[in-house]
């Protein structure tokens, strides 16, 4: 008898997790008009984050290291993804029940196929007042300059791109593909030209790395109508090696703003915003219309948990309650079960209403995670941001 074992498989770098049990009301749960589904903490459910690939074109070292998503890494089947008919199944019910906005993420949402016809079937949905969406897209920017135009006709009403700064050798640096600067202010450029405004630019800050690119960045967008926000590096994931001496702490990103210009903060525009945001003021220390606002994104300094309405729907159709969270709720396996709109209704309803998230608040208090411990946080390009 021979002692060799049979070959073993391994699943080699995958990092996403079981699903979650769905608990399930007895009722179908349809909300009356006004009324949105509410969570433990009272949030609403307003806005649905649609991650619709895991793959991107880019490797930034804090989402996507290269070490971990190299040409090994085991990205999900195509048979996995949701289909088109099946994310606008399940968006419908999370409109039914509050949702009121979407985003279009990745990975990078321009590398799926035919996105076009997503954006104009989702754009059909409307909420219980009969109100059409908010319908905006994140993207890294590199192949919008071909697609921005298609985009727009498909019924989208903006983008936000991602930009870590404007200096060519360090966003090469940051994306890790050698991609140049220069293509992705092009998208930009595209973007505005067929109307897929207000633009907003993401810029995530690693202090040492990109900070010196905060003034140049202010600089370019300021007066062009596009909205720059800065964002806090954040823990989020287990691959990306974060720890707080890279996050320059937002306060400090205001404070170099006003070394060059004056600024003023503004009213939050809506509950649940991640933003704070700041006009530009003018010489008579006004709001200068012309010269726009920058806002600023402080989950690690100032979370923002108390107001958060955002679902996330993975790749493969599981719903995450927070950027944080460890395992989502398998909403395929109902969708493919054959599950009634009623019953899909039910379950998000449920489990939204369950919801008690809130990892930014607790952040301070949580003991550290090791990054490769069970139960590990997932991964944003697998959830979308
Ligand atoms: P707008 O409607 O365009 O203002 O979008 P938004 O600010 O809601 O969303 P966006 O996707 O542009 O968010 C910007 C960044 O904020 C993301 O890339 C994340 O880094 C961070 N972010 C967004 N949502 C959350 C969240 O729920 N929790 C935390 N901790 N960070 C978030
Ligand atoms: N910290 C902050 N933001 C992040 N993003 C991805 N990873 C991180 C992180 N670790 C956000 C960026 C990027 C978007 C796609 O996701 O805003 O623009
Ligand atoms: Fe891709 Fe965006 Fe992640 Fe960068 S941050 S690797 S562009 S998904
Ligand atoms: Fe929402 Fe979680 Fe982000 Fe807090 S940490 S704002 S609960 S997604």
């Amino acid at each position: 008898m021979s002692n060799s074992h049979p070959p073993r498989v391994i699943p080699v770098h995958d990092l996403r997790p079981g699903a979650l049990p769905i608990p399930l009301s007895s009722a179908g749960i349809r909300r009356a008009p006004g009324l949105a589904t509410s969570d433990t903490l009272g949030r609403p459910l307003r806005d649905l984050r649609i991650s619709v690939t895991d793959r991107c074109n880019f490797r930034c070292s804090y989402c996507m290291p290269k070490e971990v998503f190299d040409k090994d890494y085991q990205y999900l089947p195509q048979s996995a993804l949701l289909s088109f008919e099946e994310i606008v199944q399940v968006a419908r019910e999370f409109v039914g029940l509050g949702v009121q906005k979407i985003r279009l993420t990745g990975g990078e949402p321009l590398l799926r196929k035919n996105l076009e016809l997503l954006i104009a079937q989702l754009g059909t949905l409307r909420t219980p007042e009969g109100q059409a969406l908010d319908m905006t897209l994140t993207t890294n920017g590199a192949l919008l300059a071909r697609k921005a135009q298609a985009l727009r006709d498909a019924g989208l009403q903006r983008v936000t791109v991602s930009l870590d700064g404007l200096d060519d050798r360090i966003f090469r640096q940051m994306n890790d593909v050698d991609f140049p600067v220069s293509e992705v202010l092009k998208g930009i450029e595209a973007a505005q030209a067929a109307g897929l405004g207000p633009i907003k630019v993401n810029m995530v800050v690693k202090r040492g790395t990109n900070d010196h690119e905060i003034l140049p960045m202010a600089r370019h967008f300021r007066g062009t109508g596009i909205v720059l926000r800065f964002i806090e590096y954040m823990d989020v994931g287990a691959t990306n090696g974060w720890c707080m001496d890279e996050v320059l702490p937002s306060a400090q990103v205001i404070a170099r703003l006003q070394t060059e210009f004056s600024l003023l903060p503004m009213q939050a525009f809506a509950p649940g915003e991640t933003a704070q945001r700041w006009a530009y003021a003018d010489a008579q220390g006004q709001p200068d219309a012309h010269a726009g606002e920058i806002g600023v994104i402080s989950s690690v300094t100032q979370a923002f948990c108390g107001d958060c309405n955002r679902a996330r729907l993975s790749t493969e159709g599981q719903l995450y309650l927070c950027l944080f969270a460890s395992q989502g709720y398998d909403l395929r396996s109902l969708l493919r079960g054959g599950a009634s709109a009623q019953e899909l209704a039910a379950a998000i309803g449920s489990i939204w209403e369950q919801r008690d998230d809130r990892y930014s608040m607790l952040r301070a208090s949580l003991p550290p995670q090791p990054a490769a411990a069970p139960g590990r946080r997932v991964e944003m390009s697998y959830i979308g941001g």
